[in-house]
């Protein structure tokens, strides 16, 4: 149901309209001008009198602003116009002329699930141009998300060539900003850095695999460093499976704004009469009392609102791509899903080459788009296999990579006109195969139709993974013709597409998406994903920094981490405990484990079944950071305070250096929680003085625990339960 919002108020003698966007503890407010452009008047902690509103008065010569000279706060400010720094939105009209004035034409309210959405139109006085900006608000989680929709009547295509999802603005002392960049197996990577006058843009122009380089997240301090536990902090993120932009611009004034936006590079956009842009939305929370709880924010937003299944339980999982890479046939995969059901796991998972007759998968130079079993290999093909994990007592999944085509394939003999490529140029090759044109509807059918294939023809199949190992390289669509620079955009709203068919048509398929690891990350992809694969890279040491930052945004059930034989010299039991702290799984030869390793896994899977309602969906506090010490804990609180589990990890300290001590966070100061440490080696006991024992929830957190040690590699598991 719409509610009229739009409240009329006397602002310096003139009619203004007042938007006031509110969650339980911020407030983003708009008014319009005089002349009834809309400028943001306020966005921080909640205002406790709405009477306070009409505080914000307009003046000829600071706008909204107590400071002379400061410019106006444009919500969604026009190139062209009297704004002098990057714009949200720049048009060239179909006369040619480049100049865009939004006026404010009213505003709606709606309930939506968890919150309400306001939507504010806006709309030009000389141009059939109109832009609607929608905002939801969740009071409960104190999240926002928000983006815009922009349109036109004008007898010819305009060109959109900047079409930010929003714009925020900040005045204070200091802005720091902390954001994430990486690589190949080194995802995750925070570099924080004080913002002074000009801009500083975080990006991507790779297509695919758009979170490689650096990450569609980011943490702003408001006044000072980004701290966990303290201080006002802004965390954002996009929803874009592709290139993404954040512009940070600190103007003559020290006025900061904040552009998130689909990346405008190579993108210039020619919106069709009629035809809805509609941009990325751009998620936010800010907190006054750090990033922790910022992060708790997005967590418990993301599993109440935005992720697939987000509050439904995760399958523990044995994969069998480094036990076997494409090394494998029948007998050994039902040989291997016989090993998940004597690990424990709920499911197997059958990774890359399983397909290709002409072109076998036995290696990565060919077979990508021939999503036929090898008869070879597999003679009884996907069916057999979920026949045999049936009848073993496990569930079956499979691994695609559908987006992908190996130029040795009868994929690409067939549709070479279906690659990204330019015939006559030099190709270039990522991992030796190219992308798929996803802003071709054939090939969106065709790519949903891999997945609709195999689930006709064994529809017990129970999990996908859906990898993504190619970045564009010889940029051009065959399809796009003359609108090459459409291309980046358009392959994107066509993958979505495909991903919105599969959601459709098989709703409850448990999907992991995986780029060569984390190179795509972003809860847009995460309303179809169940979860994603955060690294390739699964050394247990390493692998803590990049949990540690990926889920300072998103909740530790969406980030898949298995047990592997990356650096084997570390214990099983360490990267058992690393792989813990997420959403586990196992990817490693079971049949060449010792006895008791592969004792002390049976168990940890049992522990990890019985720990999991509290890790998945519990309230997260990063406690000891391995970027700033030579050790890592985290801790878990169930929503009830009844249960909590903590991780302790010795990383590789320095012989005798002190150890921070650990104060758990998030309990009941009055309850009193019983410790038991749990993960040991089969046979072993507890080495901590106070394992068995019980002590209020005021002590830990303030006394701490003296847990960690000089040691390397050494972990701890601790329960906590309130008695
Ligand atoms: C890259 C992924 O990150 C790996 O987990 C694995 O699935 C391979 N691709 C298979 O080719």
């Amino acid at each position: 149901m719409m509610t009229c919002l739009g409240v009329g108020m006397k602002a310096a003698g003139e009619q203004s309209h007042t938007v006031r966007i509110t969650t339980g503890k911020t407030d983003l407010v708009f008014k319009t001008s005089p002349d009834n452009r809309l400028y943001q008047v306020y966005f921080g902690e909640k205002l406790k009198n709405a009477s306070d509103l009409d505080n914000f008065q307009w003046n000829n010569r600071a706008g909204y602003h107590r400071e002379i000279n400061a410019r106006g706060w444009e919500v969604y400010s026009c190139y062209g116009s009297d704004e002098r720094y990057e714009p949200a939105l720049a048009m060239t009209h179909s006369d040619g002329k480049m100049l865009t004035y939004l006026y404010y034409e009213g505003s709606e309210q709606k309930s939506v699930p968890g919150g309400t959405e306001t939507i504010i139109r806006m709309k030009d006085d000389k141009y059939p141009v109109n832009v609607n900006l929608h905002y939801v608000a969740y009071p409960e989680e104190n999240v926002i998300k928000t983006w815009s929709e922009i349109v036109h009547k004008e007898k010819k295509p305009v060109n959109i060539w900047r079409y930010a999802s929003t714009i925020l603005y900040f005045y204070a002392s200091d802005y720091y900003l902390t954001e994430y960049h990486g690589d190949w197996a080194r995802e995750g990577q925070p570099a924080s850095q004080r913002l002074e006058y000009g801009k500083k843009i975080i990006d991507s122009q790779t297509g695919t695999q758009a979170a490689q380089l650096s990450e569609p997240f980011f943490e702003l301090g408001i006044d000072g460093p980004v701290k966990e536990n303290e201080g006002k902090v802004l965390s954002g993120t996009i929803g874009w499976t592709g290139n993404f932009s954040f512009t940070f611009q600190v103007d003559n004034s020290g006025n900061l704004s904040v552009i998130p936006a689909i990346n405008s590079f190579a993108s210039n956009y020619s919106l069709k009469p009629g035809k809805i842009f509609t941009t990325p939305e751009f998620i936010f929370t800010y907190s006054d009392t750090g990033a922790g709880q910022a992060s708790r924010n997005l967590h418990d937003w993301a599993r109440n609102y935005e992720v697939k299944d987000g509050t439904k339980d995760r399958m523990t999982i044995l994969n069998n791509w480094e036990n076997t890479f494409f090394d494998f046939d029948e007998h050994k995969i039902v040989s291997i899903i016989k090993e998940a059901k004597d690990l424990g796991v709920d499911l197997f998972l059958l990774d890359d080459g399983w397909f290709g007759n002409k072109y076998p998968r036995r290696n990565d130079a060919q077979g990508l788009g021939d999503w036929e079993e090898t008869h070879t290999k597999l003679p009884g093909g996907i069916p057999a296999l979920v026949k045999a994990a049936k009848e073993t007592g496990v569930k079956f999944g499979i691994w695609i990579e559908p987006e992908m085509v190996s130029p040795k394939s009868e994929l690409f003999e067939k549709h070479p006109d279906w690659a990204i490529r330019i015939p006559n140029r030099k190709t270039y090759y990522a991992r030796n195969q190219l992308v798929l044109d996803l802003s071709n509807p054939e090939v969106q059918d065709f790519v949903y139709g891999v997945i609709d294939n195999i689930m006709k023809k064994a529809p017990g199949v129970a999990y996908f993974k859906w990898d993504c190992n190619s970045v564009f390289t010889n940029t051009y669509s065959p399809y796009n013709g003359e609108n090459q620079n459409q291309l980046y955009i358009d392959y994107v709203r066509g993958l979505y597409k495909v991903m919105q068919r599969v959601k459709a048509n098989y709703p409850d398929l448990p999907m992991m998406l995986c780029s060569s690891g984390g190179a795509r990350c972003d809860y847009e992809a995460l309303k179809y994903f169940t979860e994603f694969w955060a690294s390739d890279d699964t050394d247990p040491f390493e692998r803590l920094y990049i949990q540690w930052s990926l889920s300072k945004f998103f909740p530790v059930k969406t980030l898949a981490s298995h047990v592997t034989n990356w650096n084997s010299s570390s214990s099983i039991k360490f990267r058992t405990d690393v792989a813990s702290m997420c959403k586990l799984g196992f990817d490693i030869n079971l049949a060449g484990m010792s006895k008791e390793n592969m004792d002390f896994c049976r168990q940890a899977v049992k522990n990890y079944n019985s720990m999991k309602p509290v890790i998945l969906d519990g309230d997260m506090y990063h406690l000891v950071s391995p970027y700033e010490s030579d050790h890592m804990a985290v801790n878990y609180v169930s929503k009830d305070k009844s249960s909590a589990v903590l991780f302790c990890y010795d990383l590789r300290p320095r012989f005798r250096s002190a150890a921070p001590v650990v104060y758990i966070q998030g309990l009941d100061p009055v309850k009193r929680y019983r410790i038991t440490e749990t993960n040991l080696m089969p046979g072993a006991k507890s080495s901590l003085p106070f394992d068995g024992q019980t002590f209020s929830g005021d002590y830990l957190m303030k006394t701490g625990l003296n847990i960690l040690n000089y040691y390397q590699g050494v972990s701890h598991v601790i329960e906590l339960k309130a008695e």
